[in-house]
């Protein structure tokens, strides 16, 4: 695939099935994320890979005792949905900024870094064949979850990225005017 093609007509993917990513794939993609711009060489990143039924249902755990912890009287409902969700695609990807202390470089430009990183991981599925969602929701932000996931507190989850196979076809997208975002001066 063209990269201009890739880089212009990128999309997500909500429905995803199996198979997820091979090895190689894994691989691949996780390379690409280790090659975001990083102001001071500080690689302030880690990514948390689930793949396959026992470790997306092991997540989906952690999601749901994260939820409780936030509201003891949560519905069965509500944890049972936060259960089910890791479980929309055959991996997870959770990508978190690992902020290091540098008196050039603050916490805003390490999460925007983690976040190209997982750009680079979405481009470099879809380059394979594969497809992603990139998601984020309360859980992105949940100090239990975050102690669940053994991060530190100075740890920010960039996001939950998940792949797989697309279940329907790239959609047709619609033309975005490039004037409305850009002013020559
Ligand atoms: C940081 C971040 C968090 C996001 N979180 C969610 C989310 O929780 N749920 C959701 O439906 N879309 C979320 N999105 C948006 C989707 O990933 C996706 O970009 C959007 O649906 C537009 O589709 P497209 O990427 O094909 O243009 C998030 C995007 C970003 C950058």
């Amino acid at each position: 695939m063209d990269a201009i093609d890739l880089l212009v007509n990128r999309t997500s993917h909500g429905k995803l099935k199996a198979p997820g990513p091979n090895n190689e794939q894994l691989t691949t993609m996780l390379k690409a994320a280790l090659r975001a711009p990083d102001h001071a060489c500080l690689k302030p990143w880690q990514y948390l890979v689930y793949e396959g039924e026992e470790a997306l249902n092991w997540l989906g755990d952690l999601f749901a005792q994260a939820k409780q912890a936030q509201d003891p009287n949560i519905s069965q409902e509500k944890l049972d949905r936060a259960r089910s969700l890791p479980l929309r695609a055959p991996m997870v990807i959770i990508a978190v900024a690992k902020i290091k202390d540098h008196p050039k470089v603050p916490a805003v430009e390490q999460i925007i870094s983690a976040g190209c990183g997982v750009h680079s991981i979405l481009l470099a599925a879809e380059a394979m064949g594969l497809g992603g969602y990139w998601r984020s929701g309360e859980l992105n932000y949940s100090a239990d979850l975050k102690r669940l996931l053994e991060l530190e507190e100075s740890d920010e989850i960039a996001g939950f990225l998940y792949l797989g196979t697309p279940e329907y076809p790239k959609r047709a997208l619609k033309d975005i005017d490039i004037d409305d975002f850009v002013e020559f001066r």
